[in-house]
């Protein structure tokens, strides 16, 4: 393999780890993003109660089926979090003098665009590296950017997150940009787990940027997640038919349907399949089959939704200290500025 330079935004000692294939897309050495993530399926779905993962909800139909829910009139989220952004680049931006943007996901959405607008305005100039397991996003994502931003300076790191922002250097001062409420997704382990690798990744001049969606009324965050066009139900229940392919499962659409609920204790909205009726559910490759009793809900996916000082105080614990909170003007939404906390 020919020699290959790595940009400065990768630590010194990752050279090793990191070859490019495609110009400015760097992909990790002997990660196999593609590996099919079928234990993880087969290992919850006998669970009690039976669950799934939600990263699978992300095929291609998936991924397109959650665009359309992001403009969706019900689904306040991306609307609220975006204006929130447009109105505060400027003082983001101004509060965290930083060279380099890192955002977690293949991002350019219009959100991004705000943020690097802002960076060329104060400082002249602008890294941006994007971190996501998509390859094809990330090549979208440099192209638009070349085309919308030639000062910009694009580094696609093509990996899982963690090992994205672990290898960036902490020399380097950098926004780490985390939006859309994704962690909305983690549950009580992977939460702590996330943030105390994101926190002993970045460097002392370094700044988190959040997005958290909030609690609030029933009313409001219900129909967010069972919209009157059926577009979320068709997003959760498309998870089976990506399943099936996966697997050579059986799962069928008439055999469920979709509920969901704002769990008030867990301050969660759950998103199930519930079977119709029962049914055995089998995966013959793998010798495995479940019956599917009559009324047995599958969780498909979790929303958290976090109370803003519950979230900055959790943080903290974790190392990540609160430098702002920016909200709408009916603090539906928060997206957060934290820095690393100089010692803990
Ligand atoms: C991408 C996890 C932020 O929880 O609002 C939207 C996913 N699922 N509608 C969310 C989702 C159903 C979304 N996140």
């Amino acid at each position: 393999m020919k020699k290959q330079t790595l940009p400065t935004i990768f630590a010194a000692d990752q050279s090793p780890h990191w070859t490019s294939q495609h110009d400015g897309i760097w992909s990790r050495r002997g990660a196999d993003l593609d590996a099919v993530p079928t234990l993880s399926i087969l290992t919850t779905l006998w669970d009690q109660p039976r669950w799934l993962e939600a990263y699978h909800l992300y095929d291609d139909q998936g991924s397109e089926l959650f665009e359309e829910i992001c403009e969706l009139p019900e689904y306040y989220l991306t609307r609220t979090e975006n204006s929130i952004l447009e109105a505060q680049a400027k003082n983001i931006i101004a509060a965290a003098a930083v060279e380099c943007i890192v955002e977690l996901g293949a991002g350019y959405s219009k959100k991004t665009i705000h943020l690097l607008t802002e960076q060329l305005r104060q400082r002249g100039h602008c890294l941006f590296a994007p971190i996501d397991v998509s390859a094809a996003g990330l090549i979208a994502s440099q192209a638009a950017v070349r085309r919308d931003f030639p000062q910009i300076e694009f580094h696609g790191i093509h990996a899982r997150y963690d090992a994205g922002f672990a290898a960036v250097d902490k020399n380097l001062p950098t926004l780490f940009v985390f939006l859309g409420s994704t962690i909305g997704n983690f549950n009580q382990t992977d939460f702590p787990r996330f943030f105390r690798a994101l926190a002993e990744a970045m460097g002392p001049n370094d700044y988190l940027l959040l997005g958290a969606d909030r609690v609030k009324d029933k009313n409001i965050l219900q129909p967010a997640y069972n919209d009157s066009r059926g577009i979320t139900a068709a997003f959760i229940l498309n998870v089976f038919q990506n399943i099936n392919r996966l697997l050579g499962g059986n799962f069928a659409r008439e055999k469920m349907r979709y509920h969901s609920w704002f769990n008030p204790e867990w301050q969660q909205i759950e998103m199930y399949a519930v079977a119709k009726e029962n049914q055995t559910i089998r995966f013959p490759s793998a010798k495995a089959e479940f019956i599917w009793q009559r009324d047995e809900r599958i969780l498909v996916e979790i929303s958290r939704k976090f109370e803003a000082n519950r979230l900055q105080e959790q943080l903290s614990f974790i190392g990540l200290q609160p430098v702002a909170h920016y909200s709408d003007p009916q603090d539906w939404f928060s997206v957060l500025l934290l820095r690393k906390q100089a010692h803990r």
